[in-house]
Protein backbone atom coordinates (compact mmCIF):
# COMPACT_ATOMS: atom_id res chain seq x y z
CA UNK A 1 0.00 0.00 0.00
CA UNK A 2 1.14 3.55 -0.46
CA UNK A 3 1.97 6.05 2.51
CA UNK A 4 -0.17 8.51 2.67
CA UNK A 5 0.22 11.89 5.02
CA UNK A 6 -1.10 15.58 3.84
CA UNK A 7 0.84 18.65 4.51
CA UNK A 8 -0.84 21.06 6.85
CA UNK A 9 -3.23 17.82 8.40
CA UNK A 10 -2.87 19.41 11.58
CA UNK A 11 -4.39 22.37 11.18
CA UNK A 12 -7.47 24.92 10.52
CA UNK A 13 -9.71 21.71 8.49
CA UNK A 14 -10.23 20.24 11.37
CA UNK A 15 -13.26 20.86 13.86
CA UNK A 16 -10.78 19.18 16.94
CA UNK A 17 -8.10 22.45 15.75
CA UNK A 18 -10.76 24.91 15.45
CA UNK A 19 -12.18 24.07 18.94
CA UNK A 20 -8.43 23.96 20.63
CA UNK A 21 -7.95 27.55 18.66
CA UNK A 22 -10.99 29.21 20.21
CA UNK A 23 -9.23 28.51 23.37
CA UNK A 24 -5.14 28.97 22.51
CA UNK A 25 -3.53 31.54 20.34
CA UNK A 26 -1.78 29.31 17.59
CA UNK A 27 1.34 30.27 19.35
CA UNK A 28 0.46 29.40 22.57
CA UNK A 29 -0.12 25.90 20.88
CA UNK A 30 2.95 25.67 19.87
CA UNK A 31 4.95 26.55 23.21
CA UNK A 32 2.23 24.08 25.20
CA UNK A 33 4.20 20.70 24.21
CA UNK A 34 1.20 18.53 25.59
CA UNK A 35 -1.39 20.70 23.35
CA UNK A 36 1.12 20.14 19.92
CA UNK A 37 1.30 16.63 20.75
CA UNK A 38 -1.89 16.06 21.00
CA UNK A 39 -2.65 18.38 18.09
CA UNK A 40 0.12 15.97 16.31
CA UNK A 41 -1.79 12.73 17.07
CA UNK A 42 -5.27 14.18 15.87
CA UNK A 43 -4.59 13.39 12.27
CA UNK A 44 -3.32 9.79 13.07
CA UNK A 45 -6.35 9.31 15.30
CA UNK A 46 -8.77 10.43 13.29
CA UNK A 47 -7.76 10.43 9.32
CA UNK A 48 -5.54 7.10 9.46
CA UNK A 49 -2.87 8.89 7.56
CA UNK A 50 0.17 6.56 7.89
CA UNK A 51 2.71 9.31 9.28
CA UNK A 52 2.61 12.05 12.06
CA UNK A 53 4.17 15.59 11.39
CA UNK A 54 4.89 17.13 14.34
CA UNK A 55 2.83 20.20 14.70
CA UNK A 56 4.97 23.75 14.69
CA UNK A 57 5.59 26.19 11.92
CA UNK A 58 8.63 26.81 9.73
CA UNK A 59 9.19 30.77 11.81
CA UNK A 60 9.42 29.42 15.11
CA UNK A 61 13.21 29.62 14.87
CA UNK A 62 12.62 33.53 14.34
CA UNK A 63 12.29 33.87 18.14
CA UNK A 64 15.67 32.44 19.25
CA UNK A 65 17.34 34.19 16.54
CA UNK A 66 16.20 37.79 17.87
CA UNK A 67 13.27 38.33 15.59
CA UNK A 68 10.50 39.58 16.71
CA UNK A 69 7.60 37.95 14.62
CA UNK A 70 3.83 37.75 15.05
CA UNK A 71 0.72 35.90 13.34
CA UNK A 72 -1.97 38.44 12.07
CA UNK A 73 -5.30 36.17 10.90
CA UNK A 74 -4.99 38.19 7.88
CA UNK A 75 -1.97 38.34 6.60
CA UNK A 76 -0.64 35.12 7.54
CA UNK A 77 2.98 35.89 9.84
CA UNK A 78 4.61 39.56 10.18
CA UNK A 79 8.24 40.16 10.78
CA UNK A 80 8.80 43.17 12.84
CA UNK A 81 11.96 44.15 11.65
CA UNK A 82 12.83 43.06 8.60
CA UNK A 83 16.48 42.25 7.41
CA UNK A 84 17.86 44.39 5.21
CA UNK A 85 21.65 45.22 6.12
CA UNK A 86 25.04 43.14 6.91
CA UNK A 87 24.46 44.59 10.37
CA UNK A 88 21.19 42.89 10.93
CA UNK A 89 22.54 39.59 9.52
CA UNK A 90 25.86 40.25 12.05
CA UNK A 91 23.15 40.71 14.79
CA UNK A 92 21.20 37.13 13.99
CA UNK A 93 21.62 35.01 17.19
CA UNK A 94 22.59 31.30 16.20
CA UNK A 95 20.18 29.75 18.89
CA UNK A 96 20.92 26.56 20.92
CA UNK A 97 17.38 24.29 19.69
CA UNK A 98 17.39 22.60 23.21
CA UNK A 99 17.11 26.18 25.13
CA UNK A 100 15.23 27.83 22.28
CA UNK A 101 12.75 25.77 20.73
CA UNK A 102 13.02 23.16 23.61
CA UNK A 103 9.34 23.25 23.56
CA UNK A 104 9.36 21.39 19.78
CA UNK A 105 11.87 19.01 21.31
CA UNK A 106 9.81 18.04 24.33
CA UNK A 107 6.34 17.81 22.29
CA UNK A 108 8.20 15.40 19.84
CA UNK A 109 9.36 13.03 22.71
CA UNK A 110 5.47 13.25 23.79
CA UNK A 111 4.40 12.05 20.35
CA UNK A 112 6.98 9.25 19.78
CA UNK A 113 5.76 7.91 23.05
CA UNK A 114 2.25 7.73 22.10
CA UNK A 115 3.42 6.46 18.45
CA UNK A 116 5.26 3.84 19.53
CA UNK A 117 7.31 2.51 16.70
CA UNK A 118 4.30 2.12 14.17
CA UNK A 119 3.77 5.11 12.97
CA UNK A 120 6.53 7.58 12.13
CA UNK A 121 7.05 10.72 13.20
CA UNK A 122 7.99 13.68 10.73
CA UNK A 123 9.93 16.79 12.11
CA UNK A 124 10.63 19.83 9.67
CA UNK A 125 12.28 23.34 9.32
CA UNK A 126 11.77 26.07 6.72
CA UNK A 127 14.73 25.57 4.08
CA UNK A 128 17.57 28.90 4.07
CA UNK A 129 15.21 30.46 0.93
CA UNK A 130 11.96 30.29 2.53
CA UNK A 131 13.16 31.60 5.91
CA UNK A 132 15.51 34.46 4.43
CA UNK A 133 12.13 35.36 2.06
CA UNK A 134 10.15 36.03 5.47
CA UNK A 135 13.29 37.63 7.18
CA UNK A 136 13.95 39.99 4.19
CA UNK A 137 10.46 40.56 3.05
CA UNK A 138 8.59 41.23 6.43
CA UNK A 139 6.09 38.73 5.41
CA UNK A 140 4.67 36.55 2.30
CA UNK A 141 5.33 38.00 -0.69
CA UNK A 142 4.55 38.26 -4.40
CA UNK A 143 7.31 38.70 -6.85
CA UNK A 144 10.22 38.88 -3.76
CA UNK A 145 11.86 41.44 -5.21
CA UNK A 146 13.68 42.57 -1.84
CA UNK A 147 14.76 38.96 -1.62
CA UNK A 148 16.16 38.61 -4.99
CA UNK A 149 17.72 42.06 -4.90
CA UNK A 150 20.15 40.85 -1.67
CA UNK A 151 20.84 38.14 -3.73
CA UNK A 152 21.78 39.78 -6.79
CA UNK A 153 23.07 43.28 -5.92
CA UNK A 154 24.87 42.13 -2.25
CA UNK A 155 26.10 38.34 -2.65
CA UNK A 156 27.97 39.09 0.55
CA UNK A 157 25.11 39.97 2.20
CA UNK A 158 23.01 37.30 1.09
CA UNK A 159 25.54 34.71 1.67
CA UNK A 160 26.08 35.67 5.30
CA UNK A 161 22.61 35.34 6.17
CA UNK A 162 22.07 32.07 4.05
CA UNK A 163 25.20 30.92 5.42
CA UNK A 164 23.77 31.47 9.27
CA UNK A 165 20.61 30.41 8.15
CA UNK A 166 21.69 26.61 6.97
CA UNK A 167 23.65 26.21 10.24
CA UNK A 168 20.23 27.34 12.43
CA UNK A 169 18.36 24.86 10.54
CA UNK A 170 21.44 22.06 10.67
CA UNK A 171 21.57 22.51 14.53
CA UNK A 172 17.40 22.48 14.49
CA UNK A 173 16.73 19.26 12.62
CA UNK A 174 19.57 17.44 14.36
CA UNK A 175 17.94 18.13 17.49
CA UNK A 176 14.68 17.05 16.01
CA UNK A 177 16.17 13.65 14.96
CA UNK A 178 17.89 13.44 18.82
CA UNK A 179 14.37 13.95 20.03
CA UNK A 180 12.88 11.19 17.98
CA UNK A 181 11.70 12.37 14.53
CA UNK A 182 11.89 9.57 12.07
CA UNK A 183 11.75 11.56 9.11
CA UNK A 184 12.40 15.30 8.32
CA UNK A 185 11.17 17.62 5.58
CA UNK A 186 12.59 20.52 4.85
CA UNK A 187 9.96 22.99 3.55
CA UNK A 188 11.49 25.29 0.77
CA UNK A 189 7.90 26.50 -0.20
CA UNK A 190 8.64 29.69 -2.22
CA UNK A 191 11.95 28.62 -3.97
CA UNK A 192 10.52 27.60 -6.88
CA UNK A 193 10.08 31.51 -7.34
CA UNK A 194 13.56 31.40 -8.59
CA UNK A 195 15.20 30.59 -12.13
CA UNK A 196 17.22 27.19 -12.42
CA UNK A 197 20.09 29.61 -12.30
CA UNK A 198 19.60 31.35 -9.24
CA UNK A 199 18.33 28.41 -7.84
CA UNK A 200 21.81 26.74 -8.30
CA UNK A 201 23.86 29.33 -7.50
CA UNK A 202 22.24 31.21 -4.77
CA UNK A 203 20.33 28.32 -3.31
CA UNK A 204 21.30 24.76 -3.73
CA UNK A 205 25.17 25.31 -1.62
CA UNK A 206 23.14 25.91 1.62
CA UNK A 207 20.47 23.29 0.87
CA UNK A 208 23.36 21.06 0.43
CA UNK A 209 25.03 22.01 3.39
CA UNK A 210 22.28 21.03 5.19
CA UNK A 211 21.48 17.76 3.15
CA UNK A 212 25.16 16.83 3.26
CA UNK A 213 24.91 17.26 7.41
CA UNK A 214 22.18 15.11 8.32
CA UNK A 215 23.53 12.21 6.23
CA UNK A 216 25.17 10.80 9.20
CA UNK A 217 21.76 10.35 11.01
CA UNK A 218 20.77 7.65 7.96
CA UNK A 219 17.32 9.52 8.96
CA UNK A 220 15.32 9.64 5.79
CA UNK A 221 15.10 13.50 4.22
CA UNK A 222 12.08 14.58 2.19
CA UNK A 223 12.76 17.95 0.26
CA UNK A 224 10.03 19.99 -0.41
CA UNK A 225 9.54 22.87 -2.74
CA UNK A 226 6.21 23.80 -4.50
CA UNK A 227 6.46 25.45 -7.98
CA UNK A 228 9.81 23.16 -8.42
CA UNK A 229 8.92 21.49 -11.91
CA UNK A 230 11.90 23.83 -13.45
CA UNK A 231 14.37 23.33 -10.24
CA UNK A 232 13.57 19.16 -10.32
CA UNK A 233 17.10 17.84 -11.26
CA UNK A 234 18.63 20.42 -8.94
CA UNK A 235 17.27 19.56 -6.03
CA UNK A 236 17.78 15.84 -6.97
CA UNK A 237 20.97 16.47 -7.23
CA UNK A 238 21.21 19.12 -4.04
CA UNK A 239 20.43 15.80 -1.83
CA UNK A 240 17.65 14.26 0.27
CA UNK A 241 16.09 10.84 0.08
CA UNK A 242 12.95 12.50 -1.19
CA UNK A 243 12.12 14.91 -3.48
CA UNK A 244 8.15 16.14 -2.79
CA UNK A 245 6.62 17.47 -5.76
CA UNK A 246 3.74 19.81 -6.53
CA UNK A 247 0.63 19.30 -9.29
CA UNK A 248 1.84 21.47 -12.23
CA UNK A 249 3.91 18.37 -13.59
CA UNK A 250 2.68 14.81 -13.60
CA UNK A 251 4.20 12.45 -11.05
CA UNK A 252 5.48 10.16 -13.45
CA UNK A 253 7.73 13.11 -15.52
CA UNK A 254 8.45 14.12 -12.53
CA UNK A 255 10.02 10.78 -11.13
CA UNK A 256 11.75 10.24 -14.13
CA UNK A 257 13.46 13.87 -13.80
CA UNK A 258 14.50 13.26 -10.63
CA UNK A 259 15.64 9.74 -10.45
CA UNK A 260 14.27 6.66 -9.66
CA UNK A 261 16.56 5.84 -7.05
CA UNK A 262 15.13 8.73 -4.75
CA UNK A 263 11.58 8.18 -3.56
CA UNK A 264 9.06 10.70 -4.36
CA UNK A 265 6.17 12.77 -2.49
CA UNK A 266 3.18 13.96 -3.77
CA UNK A 267 1.44 15.54 -5.48
CA UNK A 268 -2.20 16.33 -5.66
CA UNK A 269 -3.88 19.17 -6.14
CA UNK A 270 -5.19 20.47 -2.69
CA UNK A 271 -8.47 22.24 -4.73
CA UNK A 272 -9.50 18.16 -5.84
CA UNK A 273 -10.29 17.88 -2.38
CA UNK A 274 -13.43 20.09 -3.02
CA UNK A 275 -14.74 18.24 -5.87
CA UNK A 276 -17.04 15.46 -5.11
CA UNK A 277 -15.87 12.31 -4.46
CA UNK A 278 -15.85 10.56 -8.04
CA UNK A 279 -13.89 13.49 -9.08
CA UNK A 280 -11.11 13.34 -6.42
CA UNK A 281 -11.38 9.15 -6.82
CA UNK A 282 -10.38 9.73 -10.90
CA UNK A 283 -7.11 11.70 -9.90
CA UNK A 284 -6.13 9.77 -7.03
CA UNK A 285 -6.10 6.48 -9.43
CA UNK A 286 -4.08 8.91 -12.30
CA UNK A 287 -1.48 9.16 -9.23
CA UNK A 288 -1.58 5.42 -8.34
CA UNK A 289 -1.48 4.48 -11.82
CA UNK A 290 1.83 6.47 -12.90
CA UNK A 291 3.65 5.12 -10.74
CA UNK A 292 3.56 1.36 -11.46
CA UNK A 293 6.49 -0.55 -11.53
CA UNK A 294 8.18 1.85 -9.23
CA UNK A 295 8.90 1.62 -4.94
CA UNK A 296 9.30 5.04 -3.15
CA UNK A 297 6.30 6.74 -3.38
CA UNK A 298 4.75 8.62 -0.80
CA UNK A 299 1.14 10.14 -1.84
CA UNK A 300 1.00 13.55 -0.65
CA UNK A 301 -1.19 16.63 -1.52
CA UNK A 302 1.16 19.52 -3.49
CA UNK A 303 1.20 21.88 -0.83
CA UNK A 304 -0.91 22.42 2.22
CA UNK A 305 -4.75 21.64 2.68
CA UNK A 306 -6.64 24.41 2.35
CA UNK A 307 -8.10 25.49 5.82
CA UNK A 308 -11.68 25.65 4.49
CA UNK A 309 -11.52 21.37 2.85
CA UNK A 310 -14.58 19.61 4.21
CA UNK A 311 -12.76 16.97 6.65
CA UNK A 312 -14.50 13.96 5.52
CA UNK A 313 -13.34 14.77 1.95
CA UNK A 314 -9.77 14.38 3.81
CA UNK A 315 -10.56 10.86 5.24
CA UNK A 316 -12.08 9.59 2.18
CA UNK A 317 -9.03 10.28 0.28
CA UNK A 318 -6.78 8.37 2.67
CA UNK A 319 -9.46 5.30 2.43
CA UNK A 320 -9.28 6.07 -1.68
CA UNK A 321 -4.99 6.01 -1.48
CA UNK A 322 -5.16 2.63 0.77
CA UNK A 323 -7.72 0.95 -1.17
CA UNK A 324 -6.70 1.88 -4.96
CA UNK A 325 -3.03 1.10 -4.19
CA UNK A 326 -3.36 -2.18 -2.49
CA UNK A 327 -1.65 -5.02 -4.45
O1 LIG B 1 1.88 20.10 8.35
C1 LIG B 1 1.46 20.18 9.51
O2 LIG B 1 0.31 19.86 9.84
C2 LIG B 1 2.40 20.64 10.62
C3 LIG B 1 2.25 22.01 11.01
C4 LIG B 1 2.69 23.15 10.10
C5 LIG B 1 2.18 24.46 10.23
N1 LIG B 1 2.91 25.28 9.44
C6 LIG B 1 1.07 24.84 11.12
C7 LIG B 1 0.40 26.13 10.92
C8 LIG B 1 3.70 23.20 9.15
C9 LIG B 1 4.53 22.08 8.57
C10 LIG B 1 3.82 24.56 8.74
C11 LIG B 1 4.84 25.02 7.79
C12 LIG B 1 4.76 26.39 7.28
N2 LIG B 1 4.45 27.53 7.95
C13 LIG B 1 5.13 26.76 5.98
C14 LIG B 1 5.66 25.84 4.95
C15 LIG B 1 4.61 24.95 4.48
C16 LIG B 1 3.91 25.42 3.29
O3 LIG B 1 2.67 25.43 3.32
O4 LIG B 1 4.59 25.69 2.31
C17 LIG B 1 4.98 28.15 5.86
C18 LIG B 1 5.23 28.99 4.62
C19 LIG B 1 4.56 28.63 7.12
C20 LIG B 1 4.33 30.03 7.52
C21 LIG B 1 2.93 30.24 7.95
N3 LIG B 1 2.39 29.75 9.12
C22 LIG B 1 1.95 30.99 7.29
C23 LIG B 1 2.13 31.65 5.93
C24 LIG B 1 0.81 30.96 8.12
C25 LIG B 1 -0.46 31.73 7.94
C26 LIG B 1 -1.22 31.39 6.73
C27 LIG B 1 -1.69 29.97 6.73
O5 LIG B 1 -1.53 29.29 5.72
O6 LIG B 1 -2.21 29.54 7.76
C28 LIG B 1 1.08 30.14 9.24
C29 LIG B 1 0.18 29.78 10.35
C30 LIG B 1 -0.04 28.32 10.59
N4 LIG B 1 0.94 27.35 10.59
C31 LIG B 1 -1.27 27.70 10.97
C32 LIG B 1 -1.00 26.34 11.17
C33 LIG B 1 -1.95 25.28 11.63
C34 LIG B 1 -2.58 28.41 11.16
C35 LIG B 1 -2.60 29.03 12.48
C36 LIG B 1 -4.01 29.32 12.93
O7 LIG B 1 -4.60 28.43 13.57
O8 LIG B 1 -4.48 30.41 12.65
Amino acid sequence: MTPVWIMRQAGRFMSAYRQKRQVHSFIEMCKEPEIAAEITLLPVQRLDVDAAIIFADILLPLEGMGIGFSFTSHDGPIIHNPIRTSNQVKMLVIPQPEESLNYVLSAIKLVKRELGNDTPLIGFSGAPFTLASYLIEGGHSQNYLTTKMMMLKTPDIWDSLMTKLSKIILLYLEAQIKAGADVVQLFDSWAGCLSPYDYEKHVVPYNRTILNGLKRYKTPVINFATDNAGLLELMSKSGGDVIGVDWRISLDSAWKRIGYTKAIQGNLDPAVLFAPAVEIKKHVKTIIETTAGHNGHIFNLGHGVLPTTPESNVKALVDMVHELSER
